[in-house]
């Protein structure tokens, strides 16, 4: 097994003569051996961990600088956006939120100041799917980079760099670690230049994790493939379900042939995954809260991806930054129920759900 290297610093020959590694913020063999398994499972050259998601993130928009203009979707991660409103838009950065249902929205945002498109698919928590391929078509035409959120479907489903992008980011606390016991982020890339840009982001902010957070990661990595079948199994199985319910209203699930870019999703993904969320029909946010309270196998919490189910109210918790209105605007409402189906028994999970719905 590869070595937890606790070690902040590496003896070395002679002053300016070292033996590949000087310092851990700049180098550590236990991330060293992470950062080559994330590019090899997401097909690209170079990968670079990251302290959190939001670390991985923060990277790649310190690649802009002041008066840069960037494109991002308009239903995301909730953390992404106030990132970008709250901690980068007074730096002098402008940003686009527009609906990425269609790539060609894109266009008419696109200036000779845009230097990033940012998007995430399927989104968290609406599920919505954007091309990646004819988004990385507009990116190519402009000479702009191109940045896919890749955490809800993870490698196993979805590979962004094959679909022309330029970066994939991952909140491996998510899908990449499996078990919620660790934060962290990732960043993978083919372009030479682009990855000596973001390592050296990387290491003059220091936003890198732990030897142990990335030895969790690694071994995280070796079940992805068979813990995300059974997220798609069960994910198949719980959308149906509740779509079948009396009590429920809408359900967003990519895998359900309606859809609005279910064509697009069964093209660019192997699978659905084992994120859906949903609405109960009497819309009302009270009655939602009771649901999840009453929920025993899936607990109540943030954070996703894990193999045990969680569920999540978005409008007070994971998306609680994003202002009412602008959540309402892409029909965020305060009574959406957001479900990570883990990996237990299905019908376990179907039990709890009835008992929680009634
Ligand atoms: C889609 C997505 N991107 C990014 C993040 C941020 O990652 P982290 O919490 O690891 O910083 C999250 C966290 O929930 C997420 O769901």
């Amino acid at each position: 097994m590869t070595p937890i290297y606790q070690t902040s610093t590496y003896v070395q020959e002679a002053p300016a003569n070292h033996k590949g590694y000087e310092y851990a913020r700049s180098q550590n063999p236990t991330r060293k051996a992470l950062e080559d398994a994330l590019a090899i499972i997401e097909n690209g050259k170079y990968g670079l961990a990251f302290s959190s998601g939001v670390a991985a993130t923060d990277a790649v928009v310190k690649l802009l600088q002041p008066g840069d203009e960037i494109v991002a979707a308009n239903d995301m991660y909730g953390g992404t956006y106030r990132m970008f409103t709250k901690i980068f838009q007074k730096f002098g950065l402008k940003f686009h939120f527009v609906d990425m249902h269609n790539a060609e929205n894109i266009k008419k945002y696109i200036n000779s100041n845009t230097k990033l498109i940012w998007t995430e698919t399927p989104t968290n928590p609406l599920m919505n799917v954007t091309d990646i391929a004819a988004v990385a078509a507009i990116a190519k035409e402009n000479k702009i980079l191109l940045a896919v959120d890749n955490t809800f479907a993870s490698p196993y489903l979805q590979n962004p760099l094959y679909l022309g992008a330029d970066i994939v980011m991952h909140s491996s606390t998510k899908y990449l670690g499996g078990h919620s016991d660790v934060i962290q982020g990732a960043l993978i890339m083919n372009d030479t230049d682009l990855r000596e840009k973001l390592y050296f982001i990387q290491k003059s902010c220091g936003a890198v994790p732990g030897p142990m957070d990335c030895f969790l990661v690694l071994r995280g990595i070796k079940t992805l493939h068979l813990r995300m079948h059974q997220h798609c199994v069960n994910g198949k199985k719980i959308a149906q379900w509740l779509r079948s319910h009396p009590k429920i209203g809408q359900v967003f699930w990519p895998g359900f042939e309606d859809h609005p870019n279910h064509s697009i999703a069964k093209k660019q993904m192997k699978d659905f995954g084992g994120m859906l969320s949903f609405e109960l029909k009497s819309e009302n946010a009270e009655e939602s809260k009771k649901v999840l309270s009453k929920m025993k196998l899936f607990s109540l919490a943030e954070s996703l991806g894990g193999v045990e189910s969680l569920c999540n109210h978005p409008a007070t918790m994971t998306h609680a930054s994003i202002p009412r209105e602008e959540r309402l605007k892409i029909g965020l409402t305060d009574s959406l129920i957001r479900l990570s189906v883990g990996i237990e028994d299905a019908d376990d999970l179907i039990d709890d759900l009835q008992q929680a719905i009634g």
